[in-house]
């Protein structure tokens, strides 16, 4: 009997060319992009692994939703055909609409954070951390220390640490604590899944000390299918009744609709408390759009309607983490270093494994994907000191505990050949990492979130 391979649960309507290129091309272009991959214009990427942040493919429902969008300034179709979807999938009564994720912090963070907050979490993403430290606020880490370790085997390295978690909320007054924000994937520690079990834990918690409880839910689904997969209790449960569990003990959550809502821009906010609702709603109204549309158009948010739906389905999840998993695994096999589990949106390369001899102030990570770019054609995106910024205190460089290079896969876009062809590619960076001896110096950076703008030159 023949082993049956797997196979997606879609198929192919419609492409779009890429272009190879030389190796000296791709000198030359990083040289010219100031050795920042976010100034590499597409066509000079083969693979492009920036990000599975809207740069996933829409299936053919979405692309007639768009068609029915009502673009009503109030009260559109589009706009209650969204709310039922969100109100069906996460629970939440009350949302509002937002252009992306960060928008829904903004907003959610204007009515909530106010100057020497602090705001525990597990591994704040960027954007998350830049609005708390924009508002003075303060991001503290109390993801659990397996998630540092990049070869250590564990199902959830998302989970947060119940004991720090404690030790922050037992030592300032809850006035001080708006909220917890719990990453579900967690981007920053790769795309690691956080556990019902632990969820639990920190609700206890949170009910304890009185202080609520925000998802940042970009990737709420991915999260799903894991503990469907690794939490015995949940086995025979499906995706969306695992993410109403998961969100049940949420009071709100911020959403970038980019990635497992698979639309290419659009975020929102769900809310329980109708108080809450409507306090955010005044900032939405000035930083977004009238709360029936908040900076989306109606075709934009039918798409998304019908993509919270195609995202939750079990099939279109397992062809796409057992995707990311193939390619981690090619890379594994080849001993290359990669965060293990293999996350959900991504496979990360443990920098500080990979380039040893590369000194931490010319930034290990960065050097790693700098490399990738001219191998390959392949654009990864730097985890490591340069997305890390300053202190804000001290204003000296932070270094984390991972200098990592995240390479996202988008969603339904490429196929295992593109796969395979960056893996083999990185693979021979690998077979030749003791060449690279030297890293990179800042010639420009902006005040936060520096790594978009970075201007690098070769030491
Ligand atoms: N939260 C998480 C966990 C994210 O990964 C992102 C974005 C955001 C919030 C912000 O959402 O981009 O819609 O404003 N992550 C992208 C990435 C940029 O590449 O991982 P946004």
């Amino acid at each position: 009997m023949m082993n049956i391979p797997f196979a997606e649960s879609y198929k192919i309507k419609m492409v779009e060319s890429i272009r190879r290129s030389t190796r000296s091309e791709r000198e030359k272009w990083i040289k010219e992009a100031n050795y920042n991959l976010f100034n590499l214009r597409s066509d000079q990427v083969f693979v492009d692994l920036l990000t599975d942040s809207g740069t996933g493919a829409m299936s053919d429902r979405q692309w007639s939703e768009m068609m029915l969008g009502d673009e009503s300034y109030a009260g559109a179709s589009s706009f209650y055909k969204l709310k039922n979807a969100i109100a069906e999938i996460t629970g939440f009564p009350y949302f509002l609409p937002t252009h992306q994720g960060r928008a829904a912090e903004n907003v959610l963070f204007s009515t909530l954070i106010k100057a020497g907050d602090i705001i525990p979490g597990n591994s704040h993403f960027d954007t998350t951390k830049g609005h708390i430290e924009f508002r003075k606020a303060t991001a503290v880490d109390c993801t659990i220390d397996e998630a540092f370790n990049t070869t250590l085997d564990h199902p959830f390295k998302g989970n947060v640490d119940v004991q720090k978690l404690e030790k922050v909320l037992s030592s300032n007054p809850a006035e001080k604590i708006p909220m917890i924000i719990i990453t579900i994937t967690c981007n920053s520690s790769g795309g690691q899944p956080v556990s019902i079990e632990n969820i639990r834990q920190v609700s206890g918690l949170a009910k304890k000390y009185g202080v609520r409880i925000i998802f940042d839910s970009a990737r709420f689904a991915e999260n799903a299918y894991f503990i469907k997969l690794r939490e015995k209790e949940f086995a025979n449960h499906s995706i969306r009744e695992i993410a109403r569990e998961m969100f049940s003990y949420a009071d709100g959550m911020t959403m970038s609709s980019k990635k497992d809502a698979i639309v290419n821009m659009g975020g929102f906010i769900g809310l329980r408390d109708q108080a809450l609702f409507q306090q955010a709603s005044v900032y939405n109204i000035m930083f977004e759009g009238f709360v029936t549309y908040g900076g989306m158009s109606g075709r934009d948010m039918n798409a998304l309607a019908q993509g919270l739906y195609e995202g939750t389905e079990f099939d279109y999840l397992e062809t796409r983490i057992n995707q990311v998993a193939f390619f981690g695994n090619l890379l594994r096999e080849a001993c290359v270093p990669v965060q293990f589990p293999i996350g959900g949106h991504a496979v990360f390369i443990d920098a500080k494994r990979f380039l040893p001899q590369v000194p931490k102030e010319q930034f290990i990570a960065q050097t790693l994907a700098i490399e990738l770019y001219i191998e390959g054609g392949i654009r990864a995106v730097e985890i490591g000191t340069i997305m890390a910024d300053r202190d804000p205190e001290t204003r000296e460089n932070r270094y984390p505990d991972l200098e990592l290079v995240r390479m996202a896969i988008p969603r339904r876009t490429y196929t295992n050949n593109h796969l395979h062809f960056a893996a083999a590619h990185i693979i021979n960076v690998w077979e030749r990492r003791n060449e690279i001896k030297t890293g990179y110096s800042i010639r420009y950076e902006a005040p936060i979130m520096r790594h978009f703008t970075v201007e690098l030159e070769k030491n």
